[in-house]
This record gives structure tokens, sequence and C-alpha cells, in this order.
């Protein structure tokens, strides 16, 4: 624990530094510990500079509650100076991808573009508790800046929607797979009923189903759950890599 925040507290130096030194030619190796951050912390971020803090970034960030927490936040507000960074954080319809943006760690890339190639379930059907395999094929065409690929199952009342995403930084042209694993099992947040859920697979600019990310676009398929099957627990697992919930609830 502790050595794997020191390793993050020197690649954090090392990304100020190079930030600070030439900004055109960052490498955006901070860009994922970014969005992470702020998917977990910007509710108390928000809570904290809605109380009109004045003062440094230190002064800010001391009052996140975890250490790890606010040596981050002071990384990123140091990036662009206290006054910008309070700035940025009073715009409207904030989101964490932009937000790492505008922040400079995340890239922007005009003329950036790809497109969801081919998507499927296996198995296509299953009793509650089934573990369901989404496997996406996805095509780079011109180098993304920062983007996502993510998947929204809605289920077959059509009002609850689950989802999650995988975070790409500077993807390259060429040809993609991704997988997600959606577990069904009732809890009593969800009963997941039986019946054909709709599976929804987006390619963003951004971040998907925001308002500063917008969709190169999308496939649908779907998968039904039968009768029969027992458990106690939900669970959505996202694709392997760096993952960042969007809202689609
Ligand atoms: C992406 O490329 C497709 C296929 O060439 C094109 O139809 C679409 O308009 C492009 N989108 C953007 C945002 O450039
Ligand atoms: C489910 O997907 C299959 C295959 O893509 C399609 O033929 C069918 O119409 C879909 N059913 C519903 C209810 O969306």
């Amino acid at each position: 624990m502790m050595m794997k925040f020191l390793a993050l507290i020197v690649l954090l130096l090392a990304v100020f530094n190079s930030a600070s030194a030439r900004k055109q030619n960052v490498h955006f190796d901070f860009c994922p510990t970014c969005v992470d951050f702020l998917n977990k912390d910007l509710g108390d971020l928000e809570k904290i500079l809605s109380g009109g803090v004045l003062g440094s970034c230190s002064k800010v960030c001391s009052l996140l509650p975890a250490q790890s927490e606010q040596a981050i936040c002071d990384l990123l507000c140091s990036i662009v100076g206290i006054d910008e960074f309070l700035k940025i954080f009073n715009e409207l319809n904030i989101d964490p991808v932009y937000l790492c943006e505008r922040l400079t760690v995340c890239p922007v890339k005009p003329g950036a573009n790809g497109t969801v190639l081919d998507v499927a379930v296996q198995p296509s059907s299953g009793p509650h508790g089934t573990t369901f395999t989404i496997g996406v094929a996805y095509q780079v065409l011109s180098e993304l800046g920062t983007a996502e690929i993510a998947f929204v199952v809605t289920d077959p009342t059509g009002t609850n929607g689950f989802g999650d995403a995988e975070l790409l930084v500077s993807t390259a042209v060429g040809n993609y797979n991704a997988q997600f694993q959606f577990q069904a099992t009732p809890s009593e947040g969800e009963s997941f009923p039986e019946g054909v859920y709709q599976v929804q697979v987006l390619l963003c600019d951004g971040a998907c189903g925001t308002k500063h990310g917008s969709t190169y676009n999308f496939l649908t398929t779907n998968f039904t759950i039968t009768a029969g099957g027992s458990g106690n627990s939900g669970s959505i697992t996202g694709g392997s890599g760096s993952g960042s919930g969007a809202a689609f609830y």
C-alpha cells in the first residue's frame, strides 16, 4: 500500500514536471488517474468548493478526507492554478472526463473518429445469476483524444439502466476488442425481471451520456433472462483497463 502510494507520488511528480515544462508535449499518463479520482471524489470536491473556499490549492485540497486524494487534488490544482481550478469546477454540466481535459491532463483531439463494428452477447439467454459477456469490436479511424467505449443494459421494463465504460486515451488508428461482463442476480435494488434486455454499446468522444461528450456511433443487441436460478447480490464488472463510470442511471 505504501509502495503503491510512493509510486503514485513519483508518477505525479513526473507528470507535473513534464506538464509545466512543455505543455504541448505532455504524455497523458496521468489521465486515467485523474478520471478515476474525479469519478470517486467529484461529489466531495463540489461540496467543498460550493462552500466558497478561498485560499491555495493545498488549502482547498486538504479538505478532502484521504491523504492520497489530497495529493492528486493538489497536483491537478497546481497544474492550472487555484483561480482556474475554481473556475473550471464552477462550469455547468461538468463530468470527470471533461474536467480532466480542462485540467490539461487528458488529451482533446479534434477530428478524432471511430466506430463500433460488432457487438455480441454470450450466452444469448440464461436464468438469474448468469454472467453475460458483452463482446465488442471497434475501429479507430482517426487517433482518439479522450474517449470511452461504453455499454448500457436496459431491463425489460425499459426504465432501469446499468452501464459501465472503459476509458480510451490517445488510442491509435486500428482495430480493437473490448469485453464487459454483466451478472444479473436479483437484489433489493433491482429485481432483474425475466424478459429481453436491450444492450447498447457506444463509442464516444469524451464521456458517453454527458453534456460535453458526443457519440461517434453505437450498436444494439439483446439477451434474455429466463425463469429459474437464484442468488443474492447483483454486480456489474467493467472491461479490463481503467473503467470510468458514466452517468447512465
Ligand atoms: C467518422 O467517420 C464516419 C465514416 O467515415 C463518418 O461517416 C462520420 O461522419 C465521421 N464522424 C466524425 C465525427 O468525424
Ligand atoms: C434481439 O436481437 C435479435 C438479434 O439481433 C433481433 O433479431 C431481435 O429482434 C431482438 N429482439 C428484441 C426484442 O429487441
